[in-house]
């Protein structure tokens, strides 16, 4: 068998994937094949392959095992969009026009872009330096490899409406310093992305895997499962008032590529979960609360931030429950109890929003163009 493990210095890197990690045990002989050198090793079984501290090879991708993955990949590619291909005049317009929008409305859309300009950066960041190198199912990596590309899709989406409205560029980029709402999000969710960025971080140890898996929850449930919800509805509210219509529109994308992200990621979970039950002790459970407890508080926090005063039928108050609706939702995804009582949706529309099938004609425009050039059916 090839083996470089004697030879090769410890990087303190994954080594699924390489020749080395490749498995040892001894095959049936009709699975046994001979490489050049003469030595032996074995094809890839799907019960072998794991979502975490897998022994198989990553490079292969087939035969797949978690074939939600491979769809979920699919589905994005044929969601694919671009930003520069949404019409902006209508918004650039109503943007100039001293009373095109009240200036409540103008600073929901100033602190929203100040989030998210940055904020899918630490997304792409967050997958390609942190996540993708320790998840050892190659369908899964796959996904991660489409989701980066969307993650940069957003950010040129948000810089795309920076640049059409001619916003202080300086002042949008530097909100996540500058204004604590944004700031105190961001700081909160930084620990758990460096955790699994740091070069000398692997997994393999119940407390390793537990650190990933809490960030993979912190990432796909309160991240991009939580933080991003009242900044979603509220440029969503401005274009169900036909207001900056085109913003709304790449927003209405976004949202659609964010839930499937989101869902990725708590199928990642689900599925780590079962292959490593001895992770999900009731500590650990009772922290995943205790952050979730205190993302809603932060969410709530910039929604006070955000709307000082009712806006576009929206306030504050509303999404103390919104928020706990969502949270209670993410929760039950992932196995953890209720965390409010009887929380109901306040803005039924924004799940129809997420479910882009029923809102072709919305905002009339490319949506179903799109899916002529697409794989998605929209009937
Ligand atoms: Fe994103
Ligand atoms: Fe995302």
């Amino acid at each position: 068998m090839l083996s470089f493990e004697d030879s090769t210095p410890n990087l303190g890197l994954q080594t699924a994937g390489s020749v080395a990690a490749m498995p040892k045990t001894a095959a049936p002989a009709d699975e046994v094949l001979t490489t050049g050198a003469g030595e032996s090793f074995r094809r890839i079984r799907v019960e072998d392959k794991r979502i975490i501290n897998s022994p198989t090879d990553v490079n292969q991708l087939v035969p797949f095992k978690y074939k939600w993955a491979w769809e979920k990949y699919l589905a994005g590619c044929a969601n694919h969009w671009m930003p520069q291909e949404i019409n902006m005049s209508r918004d650039i317009a109503q943007w100039k026009d001293p009373n095109g929008l009240t200036p409540d409305e103008r600073r929901i859309i100033t602190r929203n872009l100040g989030f998210f300009v940055t904020a899918d950066s630490l997304a792409a960041n967050n997958i390609v330096l942190g996540t993708y190198r320790h998840i050892t199912a190659p369908e899964c990596r796959q996904y991660l490899l489409r989701q980066a590309f969307e993650e940069a899709i957003h950010t040129h989406a948000y810089q795309y409406i920076v640049e059409s409205l001619g916003l202080d560029e300086s002042e949008v980029f530097n909100a996540y310093h500058e204004v604590p709402s944004i700031r105190d999000k961001d700081e909160f969710l930084v620990p758990f992305i460096d955790a699994i960025m740091d070069q000398n971080f692997t997994t393999g140890t119940p407390e390793a895997d537990q650190t990933l898996l809490k960030s993979l929850i912190v990432f796909a449930c309160l991240m991009e499962g939580l933080f991003f919800y009242v900044g979603f509805t509220q440029i969503l509210a401005l274009g169900r008032q036909n207001k900056m219509t085109g913003a709304a529109e790449q927003y209405q994308y976004i949202l659609r590529d964010e839930s499937m992200h989101c869902n990725f990621g708590i199928d990642l979970i689900n599925q780590i979960k079962l292959e490593n039950p001895h992770l999900w002790t009731a500590t650990f459970r009772e922290e995943i609360k205790q952050l979730f407890l205190k993302a809603v508080e932060l969410e709530y926090r910039y929604a006070e931030d955000t709307m000082p005063r009712g806006v576009l039928g929206l306030n504050a108050p509303m999404f103390k429950g919104y928020l706990r609706f969502i949270a209670n939702r993410r929760a039950q995804q992932i196995g953890i109890d209720q965390l409010f009582e009887g929380e109901e949706n306040p803005f039924p529309w924004m799940s129809e929003m997420i479910d882009l099938k029923k809102e072709k004609n919305f905002f009339e425009t490319r949506v179903t163009e799109y899916q002529t050039g697409g794989a998605l059916s929209w009937d």
